[in-house]
Parts: C-alpha cells; sequence; structure tokens
C-alpha cells in the first residue's frame, strides 16, 4: 500500500470552524468547470480521513465527461423517484410536493443534477467498509466548502445499481456508498438549521442532559 505525506494545501485555510458551521446541502450549482487542481485537493482531503485499520478502503469516481454526467443524471433522477415510491409518497412530479419540504429542493437536485460540472462516487473496495468510507466523504465536502465548492452527500436506489457499475465500468465486488454533485453554487452557504447539542447529547448516562 503506497504511503503518501501531502502537506495540506494552502487553498484550505477557510478556518475549520466556518467549513463546519456553514457547509450545507448545495443543490443549485453553475455548470462552471471545477479545475483539475481544486479537484486534486478535494481527493486529496479525502485521502486523509481516518479509516478502520488505516485500510484505506474508499475509492472514487470523479465523473466529468458530459455524456456520462448527463447518463448518470438520468439514472438518479431515477433513484431518486423509486426512493420516494418505496417510501410511500403520494407525489409523483417536483409540482406535487410541498414547497416547504426538504424533498422539493432535493426533487431539484434529481432534475438538476445533470448540469453538474462534477459527480464524485464513493465506494469501498472491501465489503462492508461504508463506515470507513463516510468520513472520506465529509473530509471531500468540508474541502469543498473552503474552495467555495457546493456539495451534497446522496444516495442511490438498487433499481438502478446494475447500470450505474455498467456505464463506469465499475467491478461488481466493490460496493457504492454515496455520490456528491459538485459545483459552485447559486446559493449561498450557512448557516444551517440543526437541533442544539444540548438536545442531542448526554453525560455518562441517557438521562443525564449535559450542563451547557
Ligand atoms: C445519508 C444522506 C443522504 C442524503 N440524500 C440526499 C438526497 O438523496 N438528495 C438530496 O438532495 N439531499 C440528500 N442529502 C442531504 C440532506 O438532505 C441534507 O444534508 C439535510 O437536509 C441538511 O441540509 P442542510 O445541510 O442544507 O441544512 C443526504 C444527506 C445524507 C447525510
Amino acid at each position: 500500500m503506497s504511503e503518501v505525506r501531502l502537506d495540506p494545501p494552502l487553498e484550505l485555510s477557510l478556518s475549520l470552524g466556518e467549513a463546519m458551521f456553514t457547509q450545507r446541502a448545495m443543490r443549485r450549482l453553475k455548470p462552471d468547470p471545477i479545475p483539475e487542481s481544486q479537484l486534486e485537493i478535494l481527493l486529496n482531503a479525502a485521502s486523509k480521513a481516518p479509516n478502520g485499520g488505516n485500510m484505506q478502503p474508499a475509492r472514487f469516481l470523479a465523473v466529468r465527461d458530459r455524456a456520462r454526467v448527463e447518463a448518470f443524471g438520468e439514472l438518479y433522477r431515477e433513484a431518486w423517484w423509486a426512493k420516494r415510491r418505496d417510501e410511500g409518497r403520494p407525489w409523483t412530479r417536483r409540482e406535487d410536493i410541498p414547497a416547504d419540504s426538504v424533498f422539493r429542493m432535493a426533487a431539484l437536485l434529481a432534475d438538476e443534477i445533470r448540469h453538474a460540472p462534477v459527480v464524485v462516487l464513493a465506494f469501498g473496495i472491501y465489503p462492508g467498509m461504508g463506515h470507513s468510507v463516510l468520513p472520506a466523504m465529509q473530509n471531500l465536502m468540508l474541502a469543498a466548502r473552503a474552495l467555495g465548492i457546493g456539495s451534497t452527500l446522496t444516495t442511490l436506489h438498487p433499481q438502478v445499481m446494475e447500470r450505474v457499475y455498467a456505464l463506469f465500468g465499475v467491478p461488481e465486488k466493490v460496493e457504492f456508498h454515496g455520490c456528491i454533485p459538485l459545483g459552485y453554487p447559486r446559493g449561498r452557504f450557512g448557516p444551517t438549521p440543526r437541533l442544539k447539542s444540548s438536545e442531542t447529547t448526554y453525560i455518562d448516562a441517557w438521562s443525564q442532559p449535559p450542563p451547557w
């Protein structure tokens, strides 16, 4: 296994706090290309993530080719609606979804992902190691935030997986864990609405709230 020690890129100078507290799902993306040097920084950041036993199972497929992104976009849209069907949602078109629902924006991404300049697909080369791929995906998205690049973590649906693998020539034994459309945002980063940590944290025992 190759061991590469990379110096932190100077481009990642946004404070860690600002990156973490303003990173949010950016679904409306400009079609402008992402320079290769920036893409390399994102993938280097991903490669630095913690992972089980340092087995480094994460593999990434960064799709930039327009025809392939478009073909993937079709499959992504089909997958998105298949998930809604499985959940028993009553909608069949984006316009049916209540305007204040997060699903409305997610449906927009399902329509627009084909215009993303880059879509990164994340895989694991060993079975059952999703926990070792997700930190890499988050590293990639935080690095994207630092570079002013928008991202959203998304998933697919079993209905399309065979065709996705065929489209990109992905070996059957490799496990898919998520996909991240990337692009310069049309919206603004953060702040993000989240529960207070006092509502999500216990100290020492489940019955004990934190003192803050
Ligand atoms: C496991 C996972 C799956 C997600 N799937 C989708 C998805 O299919 N489509 C989408 O638009 N956003 C998806 N998201 C993004 C979430 O909707 C988003 O992180 C959440 O609503 C918070 O949004 P915010 O960061 O803009 O506040 C997913 C996020 C995670 C972590």
